[in-house]
């Protein structure tokens, strides 16, 4: 029963994106400006041009950078040699006569662009039903700030002293070496990446108001500091950690931030898509 319901929900969503799509085809049908963009239309005849994939969307207002890491199978995660490996597989397909294509997805939640719930690191928490779930979407989306942070260390009290952000910023969103060694952009997983040292993580909680941590490698903690950096992070179940972040090619600044994971209950991560806005 509830496949065959799930099947009706997934035709009615069929039906109401071809109706879409034949009104986009149907010109008069939306104001100017609505698929007219190279690539956003529909091909005539049997050729259909290839989709237009993007890292900025400009606007009127502004810039849309897209800071998440697409998923596929050389998506890096913990510990891995191979990455995620195939992740999507095509249960029903046109191919082989059915009506629809339709994909399943295996995935581990902490692969990618990901957020943590507390639930990753205590195990009390995790009973407690401190899932991705629960996490404040106010604190995931919002002004930001982006910072590039010295290349020559992890981040340490020291660092994060250097870095002088001043009290009142929330959200920060931490630029490293690791964007410069493109780690995220290889399959292999790479324990050498930046991320905080323990001292580092408790300095952020001592003396500053940030309760958004963002960061360009799957951890926030250095590997060497890994579980201790998380549980000092993680402990007042009010900072948010965003990890595996797309970095490159955006300047250091102040942007919006948005960010949404998905409603996972039970789970202790997300994949997350995460935008900056400026
Ligand atoms: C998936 O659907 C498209 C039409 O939307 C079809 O052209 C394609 O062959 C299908 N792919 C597979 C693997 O069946
Ligand atoms: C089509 O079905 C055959 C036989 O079940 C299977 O081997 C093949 O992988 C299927 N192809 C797709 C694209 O699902
Ligand atoms: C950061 O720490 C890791 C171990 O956790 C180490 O391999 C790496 O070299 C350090 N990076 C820098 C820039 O010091």
């Amino acid at each position: 029963m509830r496949s065959v319901h799930i099947l009706l929900v997934f035709t009615e969503f069929l039906a109401i994106s071809l109706l879409s799509v034949a009104l986009l085809l149907s010109k008069d049908a939306y104001p100017s400006g609505y698929g007219d963009e190279p690539g956003s239309c529909v091909g005539s005849g049997d050729t259909i041009a290839s989709p237009l994939r993007r890292e900025v969307y400009e606007h009127d207002d502004g810039e849309i950078f897209d800071i998440t890491h697409r998923f596929t199978p050389h998506t890096p995660v913990g510990d891995s040699t191979e990455g995620i490996g195939r992740f999507l597989k095509l249960s029903m397909s046109m191919k082989n006569g059915s009506d629809y294509n339709l994909s399943e997805m295996k995935i581990i939640v902490h692969a990618g662009t990901h957020v943590d719930a507390p639930g990753h690191m205590y195990d009390n928490y995790f009973d407690a039903g401190y899932d991705v779930d629960t996490l404040d979407l106010r604190v995931l989306n919002g002004p930001a700030l982006l910072v590039d942070v010295p290349r020559d260390k992890n981040i340490t009290a020291e660092v994060m002293e250097s870095l002088n952000i001043p009290r009142g910023v929330k959200r920060v969103l931490f630029r490293t070496l690791n964007t410069d060694r493109r780690l995220m952009y290889k399959k292999e997983f790479d324990s050498s990446y930046v991320g905080f040292m323990k001292d580092g993580a408790q300095w952020l909680v001592d003396n500053t108001d940030i309760k958004l941590v963002g960061i360009d490698y799957l951890s926030v903690a250095a590997h060497d500091d890994v579980i201790t950096s998380h549980l000092v992070f993680l402990e007042s179940r009010e900072i948010i950690l965003v990890e595996g972040l797309k970095l490159d090619n955006v300047r250091p600044g102040i942007y919006t931030v948005h960010c949404l994971p998905l409603r996972l209950v039970g789970a202790e991560g997300s994949p997350i898509r995460c935008i900056l806005t400026k």
